[in-house]
């Protein structure tokens, strides 16, 4: 064990006192859905050489949780299209410290995958599901099939995941009128659910951002229709403000970039495809750990030095907040797939 690894002050904090325990890695920013809210319909990949290897992400989960994060997300776009990421989440999960190993998903391998996933060592899976119609979910998503989604999220169940969140972006005019119906599935198979604001992340050309937006207190409006929902202080540390429905076990969050400001008590920080650490979703402000990773001899132990210097060096620019507007024309032009959600 390295003296790092002994030394309380090796855990990541900013100038704001704020502590890092959760990160958000995305594995691969290719995707087989083309979400109209995510990307362009016609999106160019990153070349393989500027992409992080498995084993790359392997030796900065590592070192992350050396430095006292608790709780790895990995992400995409959409991260079961990356071969190898099976055996990826059987060496995190082994990680001494690492308390939760989570994936966000959109289900369409998880009739396969969901089994050796469980198998690996994943806790939780969260799974992004914005129509229960065919054909809308087929609009929506432009390339995706709902009837491999939906028996994903029943594999899941059967693999015993526990947990498992829906994730729904609501568009004024495409899916808002799918609040209730998706709410009410979430119920009958015991899932949580998560309502997101589509955020200003990437041109895209298929609708108007300003248009589609569609808040956190309309959707709870319209769950009110049918039923009572009670405020549950939950404090995640994350942007979901959280709700019960009486006589359910699932919570409901919402998720309000626009309308809510958590900034102040983030926990989080993100890696993006290419390695970049990118220390707020709403802001430019990164750290480029794939030179860190390679640019210098490749012995485990100096990896490992370099790697937490430069952890450590990047609490210094994590910025205060985010401003994101829905009425605004996008300042941040990375789309989310390669954000890592
Ligand atoms: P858990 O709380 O672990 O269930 O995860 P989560 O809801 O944070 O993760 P998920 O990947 O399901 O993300 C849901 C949505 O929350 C995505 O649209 C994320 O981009 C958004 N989100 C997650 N973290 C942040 C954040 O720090 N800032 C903002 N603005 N949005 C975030
Ligand atoms: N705004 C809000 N949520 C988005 N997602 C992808 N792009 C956006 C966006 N621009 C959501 C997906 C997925 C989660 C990781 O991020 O639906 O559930
Ligand atoms: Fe793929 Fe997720 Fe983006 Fe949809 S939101 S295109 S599933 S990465």
């Amino acid at each position: 064990m390295s003296m790092l690894e002994k030394n309380p002050e090796s855990v990541l904090i900013d100038n704001f006192g704020r502590q890092i325990t959760y990160v958000r890695i995305s594995v691969t920013d290719r995707c087989d859905f083309r979400c109209v809210y995510c990307m362009a319909e016609d999106m160019t990949f990153m070349p393989r050489s500027e992409i992080l290897s498995l084993e790359e992400i392997a030796v900065l989960a590592r070192n992350l949780v050396a430095c006292g994060v608790t709780k790895i997300r990995l992400t995409g776009g959409e991260p079961l299209v990356r071969s190898g990421v099976v055996d990826l989440v059987g060496s995190i999960s082994q990680l001494p410290g690492l308390q939760e190993l989570c994936m966000t998903t959109n289900g369409s391998r998880l009739q396969e995958l969901a089994e050796p996933l469980r198998q690996a060592g994943l806790d939780r899976l969260n799974i992004s599901l914005d129509s229960l119609d065919h054909e809308r979910f087929h609009e929506l998503t432009r390339t995706g099939q709902l009837s491999k989604v939906l028996a994903g999220i029943d594999a899941a169940r059967a693999a015993g995941f526990e947990h498992t969140k829906l994730n729904v972006v609501v568009l004024k005019g495409r899916n808002d009128d799918e609040i209730l119906p998706l709410v009410r599935y979430a119920l009958n198979h015991q899932l949580d659910l998560s309502f997101i604001e589509e955020m200003p992340l990437g041109v895209i050309t298929e609708h108007d951002r300003a248009e589609a937006f569609f808040s956190s207190d309309d959707i709870r409006e319209a769950i009110r229709d049918e039923y009572v929902l009670e405020s549950v202080g939950d404090d995640t540390g994350g942007p979901s403000r959280y709700y019960r429905i009486p006589g359910h076990p699932g919570r409901i969050g919402f998720i309000s970039p626009h309308s809510h400001n958590f900034c102040g008590d983030c926990n989080r920080v993100r890696v993006t495809t290419e390695g970049r650490l990118l220390l707020c979703l709403g802001n430019e402000h990164s750290m480029d750990l794939r030179a860190v990773l390679r640019d210098g001899p490749r012995d485990d132990r100096s990896v490992d030095e370099r790697v937490r210097a430069a952890l450590h060096a990047s609490m210094a620019i994590k910025p205060e907040k985010h401003h994101f507007s829905h009425d605004e024309p996008p300042q941040i032009l990375r789309f989310m797939n390669a954000t890592g959600g």
